[in-house]
């Protein structure tokens, strides 16, 4: 894949150099267009906006969005990643379209760690002798120089390798093969390497059985043991084979590290309350496996249309709307964690809340809102009733989507500000209790594409993708004329 290491759309400087020279004002000098008129029924003001908005936000209009991001693909050797001309193509776009609507568009840069996959060889060299297709976690150690050689241990049990009694038997020199997830990667690393195992492989055990999914070792000082993940198709064959007797391998794994550097953009409404900003994101980087239409396209689409869509209606916005698309979230959600981390503690809490959407348009779909339990910010309850509200009142049913850590609401919630949003699915298995609420195929993944090469134009639903277009937008706009429900805000 073509990859630049300085990649920006060609506004960048221009852009950020209009920022720069346009000084931010006062909160109180912000225009307020409902005060200046008198006190009126904000929610109802809200709800009138929300619903306008609602049905100006199709999927019609996003599809078009979505054409060009898998043109950004097509063109540039089939991925949207960071770091990537597909990314920076996918940037270009949303970039034009935004101004041409009359926003400004910022362009807000950042550098981050990485590592990018060498040699990713796998061979089984006896009793069977074939090829293996290993993804090379990120941060994985390499094998000695010329490969490593020797013998597969299989964890008893289908083990997580999670604790370490799962590495008990002989595994010592060996290749330890284990089942995917259960924790942290980090954890079967420092276990696999403390049992002194000589290489960590991971079993992708999902549906289908050809998937693999590239997964990251944090943090990077933790990773002691060469790692990869395995089809389960082909960690199946293995196990099998090693019920038998010895399985004798050949590795070669090597990944290389390397300094990414990337970017979000950011438009604001010019209309509305800073000292109430709404932030609605979601991220325009795709795996480096794929082109990434459902993830995240499906939603980045939706957020520049919503975008556009409110454009005409900036003058009824009482609290400033902030459109975000965040780069490197694959990598660990980069790019919005650099965002809230350069904000002042003062932005921190003038930032009412942020909208955050997932694959909103994947073909074996639940539809889920974020649904926070425990300790959540104040406000994030308000957040999610506004959402499942909006569906329900449409008549179609919602489960709830715990906050998993996975995407770009993360960092924000971890400074104290409210979330909400949601998706329809990645790698969840279907459940029965799901396909009598949805139709679909219960035990196959909600998203079979999930960061591999299909996840392309063809494989999305266009009606779910648009009743989540409704629901964002219904929100993005209530919540633009009203957050005095919210959290924190109720107090301003
Ligand atoms: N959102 C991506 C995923 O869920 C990347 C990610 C993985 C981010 C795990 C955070 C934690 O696969
Ligand atoms: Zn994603």
């Amino acid at each position: 894949m073509a990859r630049r290491r300085t990649a920006a759309p060609a506004c960048a400087l221009a852009c950020a150099a209009l920022l720069a020279a346009a000084a931010a004002p006062a909160p109180e000098a912000l225009a307020d267009p409902v005060a200046a008129t008198g006190p009126a029924p904000v929610r109802a003001d809200a709800e009138r906006l929300a619903g306008r908005l609602a049905s100006e936000v199709t999927t019609a209009g996003a599809w078009r969005h979505l054409e060009a991001f898998q043109r950004a693909a097509d063109e540039h050797g089939g991925v949207r990643a960071v770091g990537t001309e597909g990314y920076d193509a996918s940037a270009h776009y949303v970039t034009r379209r935004l101004t041409e609507a009359g926003y400004r568009v910022r362009v807000q840069r950042f550098s981050f760690p990485d590592s990018l996959p060498v040699a990713q060889t796998a061979r089984v060299t006896a009793p069977d002798p074939r090829d293996l297709h290993p993804l090379l976690a990120r941060f994985s150690p390499a094998t000695p120089d010329g490969g490593w050689r020797g013998r597969l241990a299989v964890l008893p049990g289908n083990a997580y390798g999670c604790g370490a009694a799962d590495y008990a038997g002989d595994v010592r020199g060996h290749a330890v093969l284990a089942r995917y997830g259960g924790c942290d990667l980090a954890r079967k690393s420092e276990l696999a390497a403390a049992a002194g195992a000589a290489a960590l492989l991971v079993n992708v055990d999902q549906q289908p059985a050809e998937m693999n999914i590239r997964s990251t070792v944090r943090p990077p000082a933790v990773a002691r043991v060469p790692t990869a993940n395995l089809p389960r198709g082909e960690a199946e064959r293995l196990a099998a084979d090693a019920a038998r007797g010895p399985v004798e391998l050949f590795l070669d794994l090597r990944g290389r590290a390397v300094t990414t550097e990337s970017y979000n953009l950011l438009a604001d409404t010019p209309t509305g309350r800073a000292d109430r900003t709404v932030v609605l994101g979601s991220h325009l980087d795709s795996a480096t496996e794929g082109p990434g239409l459902n993830d995240n396209g499906s939603s980045a689409a939706m957020v520049l249309e919503t975008a556009l869509r409110l454009a005409p209606h900036r003058d009824q916005v009482r609290n400033r709307v902030r459109f975000a698309f965040w780069g490197a979230e694959e990598e660990g959600m980069i790019g919005s964690g650099h965002y809230v981390a350069q904000l002042s503690a003062q932005e921190r809490r003038e930032t009412a809340l942020v909208l955050n959407f997932e694959t909103i348009a994947s073909p074996n779909y639940a539809r889920m809102v974020y649904h926070g339990t425990g300790a959540v910010p104040p406000g994030t309850d308000t957040v999610e009733k506004v959402f499942t509200d909006r569906f329900a009142r449409r008549g179609l049913p919602t489960v709830p989507l715990e906050f998993d850590g996975r995407s770009d609401f993360a960092p924000f919630m971890a400074a104290g500000i409210p979330a909400g949003g949601g998706s329809a699915g990645y790698n969840h298995l279907k459940t029965p209790e799901w396909q009598r609420l949805f139709g679909g195929t219960a035990g196959q993944l909600t998203d079979p594409c999930y960061h591999q090469t299909c996840d392309d134009l063809s494989h999305l639903d266009r009606t779910i993708l648009g009743q989540f277009g409704d629901a964002m937008a219904w929100a993005t706009a209530r919540f633009a004329v009203d957050v005095s429900d919210v959290g924190a805000v109720r107090a301003r």
